[in-house]
């Protein structure tokens, strides 16, 4: 199982191999609100994926179109709703609204 080690507090938790980095983060006690139902479409799951980029699922057309909408982006963001987890570990920072 991937470890999730959420920047800055450090905090790290285990998930499961496939799932969405949005469900992980719930069973981890830090939700983050989605507006689509994990669709890829609201842009309220927006996460900084720190380290570990090469180990999860591929960014899809809809996470790009839905990204370019967004304020405050960079190279690292990503939809938590459409990040499958793989067996890497990965580092990841929520953005302050
Ligand atoms: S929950 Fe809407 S884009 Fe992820």
């Amino acid at each position: 199982m991937p470890m999730i080690t959420l920047s800055p507090s450090g905090k790290t938790w285990e998930a499961p191999v496939g799932a969405t980095l949005l469900a992980a983060l719930a069973d981890a006690g830090d939700p983050i609100g989605g507006k689509c139902e994990g669709n890829g479409k609201c842009g309220a799951c927006h996460v900084f994926i720190l380290e570990g980029r090469k180990g999860i699922s591929k960014t899809t057309r809809q996470e790009n179109e839905t990204l370019d909408a967004l304020v405050g982006v960079s190279s690292k963001s990503r939809l938590a709703c459409q990040v499958t987890l793989g067996e890497e570990p990965i580092t990841i920072e929520i953005p302050q609204l």
